[in-house]
């Protein structure tokens, strides 16, 4: 997946533009706070992340997406790996971070990964995302990213790139109280630099059925560190 996301975009890596994206001392404090007080929050960070940058990734999803290079999402892993189509839809494709579009983002997610580990000491070593596609009735049911314990995935962090999107477009990210996951506490409208940030092993969410294209990042934040593989010979 990864290579098929460097052959199709034919990456030319550049220094990211001094300047941008920026994720303030304020924006992480805000972040932090709410992680704390409800384990999730949504805000727009179209201001933080830039009409350009955001530009760029929808630009890169859309190649993407018309070039069949994203693949059928899995639920699980390992053994419990499945494309099961009753759980979810979407297609994905993994950023490698080798686009100058996607060397930005990374930047901005690693001032995320630091500035939550100095306000909130979740030891996040490396974070991974991916681009995802939803079609129109494409949904991904009540979930949770992470099962607790594992210590793998701690903050999960979805970026909309959906230009003008509507309440009657549907699609929305419906996230679950983390006391009562019946309850739900919340919508989010993945229009275009929203984004939503929750507790991986915490907050059940699911994404409804859209009327449109629907596309986004998902990003996870990892407290565990990249396996070394075993040397051979
Ligand atoms: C996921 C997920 C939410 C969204 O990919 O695990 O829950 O709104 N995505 O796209
Ligand atoms: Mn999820």
């Amino acid at each position: 997946m990864t290579t098929a996301v460097a052959n199709v975009l034919n990456p030319a890596p550049v220094a990211a533009e001094p300047g941008l994206p920026q994720a303030d001392e304020s924006w992480l404090d805000a972040i932090a706070t709410n992680l704390t007080e409800w384990g999730w929050l949504n805000l727009d960070a179209s201001n933080r992340l830039g009409p350009a940058l955001l530009a760029q990734l929808r630009e890169e999803v859309e190649i993407l997406e018309k070039t069949a290079s994203m693949e059928h999402a899995g639920v699980g892993r390992g053994t419990d790996f499945t494309r099961d189509r009753s759980v979810r839809r979407d297609r994905i494709a993994w950023l490698n971070g080798q686009t100058p579009a996607q060397q930005q983002f990374f930047d901005f997610l690693e001032q995320v990964r630091v500035g939550l580990n100095q306000r909130l000491f979740l030891g996040l070593q490396r974070f991974e995302s991916h681009y995802a596609s939803y079609q129109p009735g494409d949904f991904y049911r009540r979930h949770l990213d992470s099962f607790r314990g594992r210590a793998s995935r701690v903050v999960s962090m979805v970026l909309y790139l959906n230009e003008g999107w509507l309440v009657e477009d549907g699609g929305e990210l419906q996230v679950f109280n983390r006391e009562n996951p019946v309850e739900v506490c919340g919508r989010v409208l993945p229009d275009a630099g929203r984004v939503a940030i929750f507790m991986s092993e915490e907050v059940p969410h699911e994404v409804l059925p859209a009327a449109r294209t629907r596309h986004s990042i998902a990003c996870w934040f990892r407290q565990d560190v990249v396996p070394v593989p075993l040397q051979v010979g």
